[in-house]
């Protein structure tokens, strides 16, 4: 089978490429720019020709789609081009695998949730609430794929990092390795997720066919709960900045565009006992991740 991933270059694109090397389908990476010394191929999503010419070229008969628009805060600033990527242009991928019976695998986010407290793990059929730009195109994203009516596996993930890109580990990891004193909120619990693990989830359903008869949205994140000064405390132990002075604040010291979620726990009850999956614990993805980073 052949296998479009888009958004290649971000965090969970470049975790696909890992993941899916030696697999007996081939997979076809794409983003919408290049980056020296990557094999990808052009494609931008938001645009619907594009992604059917690749498609019937290619044979295409499940796409992946990491690509997205994932900052938060710039995204209440340019409320039109997160909904173009999040949500018409994930449409567009689910139109373009309906039309030839393929399957579309498409990431969403914790953040369709925050404007509901809730303090208990959250189920796929809780009432989404999103309370910014982001979360409300991903929401957006999410209920054009169901209304294409084709087959898709939408899975809802947070708090991703991996050894690719932008994300909290790296920017933590260099904090605490140059600042003395760091102040960092308590008061917001989640889980982490390494992207590598999301990414052998998703090579595991594909590999295995196993989205078949399973159409529907799923929630992902790695085992445990935390506040982000736990998820700093271990970034920083794991690699030995014991230096730097970490202290707990609350969220109105550090004010932002964008009202995160409090509790922001997903329950994965649902993905483990379809796909029978067994999910490391937080801090054991962390240490790899470290790890892997200082390869
Ligand atoms: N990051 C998180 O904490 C988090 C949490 C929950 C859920 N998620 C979801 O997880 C998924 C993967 O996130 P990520 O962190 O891996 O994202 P990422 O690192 O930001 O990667 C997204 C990729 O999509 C590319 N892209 C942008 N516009 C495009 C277009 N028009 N056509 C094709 N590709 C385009 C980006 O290219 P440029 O860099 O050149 O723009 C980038 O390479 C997303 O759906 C995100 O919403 C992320």
């Amino acid at each position: 089978m052949n296998i479009l991933v888009t958004g290649a270059n971000g965090q969970l694109g470049s975790e696909m490429r890992i993941v899916s090397k030696g697999s007996k389908d081939k997979y076809i990476f794409t983003d919408v720019v290049d980056i020296p010394g990557v094999e990808t191929t052009k494609l931008d999503i938001t645009n619907l020709e594009a992604i059917r010419t690749i498609v019937a070229e290619n044979e295409v008969k499940a796409i992946v789609n990491c690509a997205a628009y994932t900052n938060v805060d710039k995204a209440e600033d340019d409320k039109d081009f997160a909904e173009l990527l999040n949500a018409k242009a994930a449409e567009n991928l689910a139109l373009a695998m309906k039309e030839v019976g393929g399957v579309l695998v498409h990431i969403s986010t914790d953040y369709v949730f925050g404007g509901n407290a809730y303090n208990t793990p959250c189920t796929e059929d809780a009432a989404e609430n999103p309370t910014g730009v982001y979360g409300l195109t991903k929401l957006h994203g999410e209920q054009a794929i169901k209304a294409v009516g084709g087959q898709y596996i939408i899975i809802r993930t947070a708090w991703l990092y991996s050894e690719f890109g932008k994300n909290f580990v790296k920017t933590m990891l260099n904090l605490t390795s140059t600042k003395p004193q760091l102040k960092v909120v308590f008061d917001q619990v989640g889980t982490p997720t390494y992207a590598l693990d999301l990414a052998n989830v998703i090579f595991t359903i594909i590999e295995g066919r196993k989205y078949e008869g399973n159409t529907g949205i799923y929630h992902f994140s790695n085992e445990g709960v935390c506040s982000w000064f736990d998820f700093t405390k271990m970034i920083a132990e794991y690699a030995g900045n014991t230096q730097c002075d970490i202290q707990p604040c609350h969220s109105d010291e550090f004010p932002s565009k964008v009202i995160r979620p409090s509790y922001s726990v997903l329950d994965k009850s649902k993905i483990k006992s379809t796909f029978n999956l067994s999910i490391p614990y937080w801090t054991d993805s962390l240490k790899l991740c470290i790890k892997n980073l200082k390869k």
